[in-house]
């Protein structure tokens, strides 16, 4: 079963001439929660195809905005099975995070929990921080994010910029949920000392979170690969990405095989879990994984720079993960259409690349004679 190029690029397009007479599914669900104030009029024009919008709000994905899938050309082991990668980098915050971000954010503005008062505390290995925290800000809403001290220097400056007030503790790399003084609990602490300045969404227990992915990214990649795909891979933190699309997608084809990739025990690919650890993740739906693989956590730095040397692919550490793995199983199922979420881009990692790839340091390039 072999996909060409032009079989993908082949996309309806849709044309919105009024956001109101054409709003898409995720476009209702935001536009319904923006403060009166901040509404746009009926005279707002948010094109998808021209990519002009009233808002960072209306770029998010959805099955009629889809973060774009790219074929892999020169590094797939097996043509019998082609491999896209799915680009959540392109996201307004850069990262698949953006979808239960603003699926949690919605909820949280539905139900009157959230306003100029009273802001958001969450625990995050950065990413969803990034998320809320950017979109929060567009709102006027304050956050606060309880983060574990081993995550990359560039993702604190960056919920700094953001506007997050940061707390960083001595915590695990992906925080466990109900574990004594981790991140978690920290947030629920500020969420319960000061119930009028914080709220806690809590995306490692947060249905919304599943909620995001079973409305957005399984029907995405469905549409996209107009049913023929056959392979979903992903990789494991809160669990979310892979319960809502897996769940989406196999009930639509039941066959189709779900793999997740894990790195090895003591890693530092943020936002993941070891398997040893998976069973602390609440959202996790183990009925719905086929195969569960475990990669040397060294390889998600290797052939993240594979990645951007070869492909032109910007994949930071866990979407180089998730390609080991897809590789190996391209190699064992030889046929098929495989897509892997590429969760976030390699920009918020050129520290952990250096330290993972000493050749990459400044210092290791060779002075220019005198
Ligand atoms: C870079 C990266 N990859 C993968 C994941 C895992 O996604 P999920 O939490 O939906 O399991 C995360 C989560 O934060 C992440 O930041």
């Amino acid at each position: 079963m072999l996909i060409h190029n032009a079989d993908l690029t082949h996309q309806t397009t849709i044309a919105y001439n009024s956001h109101r007479l054409n709003m898409t599914a995720g476009e209702h669900i935001m536009s319904e929660v923006i403060p009166v104030e901040k509404q746009t009029t009926n005279t707002a024009i948010n094109h998808h195809d021209k990519r002009v919008y009233e808002s960072i709000f209306d770029m998010l994905p959805s099955v009629d905005n889809p973060t774009p899938l790219v074929r892999i050309n020169r590094l797939n082991p097996e043509p019998g099975l082609s491999l896209f990668a799915k680009l959540e980098w392109v996201n307004p915050f850069g990262s698949v995070k953006d979808r239960a971000a603003a699926y949690m954010l919605r909820e949280l503005e539905r139900t009157g929990s959230v306003s100029a008062t009273r802001g958001i505390v969450e625990a995050t290995s950065g990413n969803t921080g990034l998320s809320l925290a950017g979109m929060a800000g567009a709102k006027g809403y304050h956050t606060t994010v309880v983060v574990p001290n081993q995550i990359p220097e560039e993702k604190k400056i960056l919920l700094k910029i953001v506007g997050a007030q940061l707390e960083v503790l001595n915590d695990s790399l992906c925080p466990t949920p109900g574990l004594g003084d981790g991140s978690i609990n920290m947030a629920r602490t500020h969420a319960r000392a000061e119930p009028d300045k914080y709220v806690h969404p809590n995306q490692y227990v947060n249905q919304q979170n599943v909620q995001a992915h079973y409305e957005t990214t399984g029907p995405e990649i469905w549409r996209q690969t107009e049913g023929r795909v056959t392979h979903l891979f992903v990789s494991l933190g809160t669990c979310g990405t892979a319960t809502g699309t897996s769940r989406f997608l196999k009930s639509k084809n039941p066959n189709i095989r779900v793999v997740a990739v894990q790195p090895s025990a003591g890693h530092d690919v943020p936002g993941l879990r070891n398997i040893a650890q998976l069973d602390v993740s609440e959202l996790l739906d183990r009925a719905l994984i086929d195969d569960l693989l475990e990669i040397e956590y060294e390889l998600a730095y290797r052939r993240a720079l594979d990645l951007c040397r070869n492909e032109g692919l910007l994949a930071g550490p866990s979407s180089g993960l998730i390609f080991e793995g897809a590789r190996r199983i391209a190699v064992r199922d030889k046929v098929g259409l495989g897509v892997m979420i590429f969760c976030d881009n390699i920009l918020k990692y050129t520290s952990s690349m250096v330290r993972h790839l000493p050749e990459l340091s400044a210092d290791a390039v060779p002075r220019m004679r005198e």
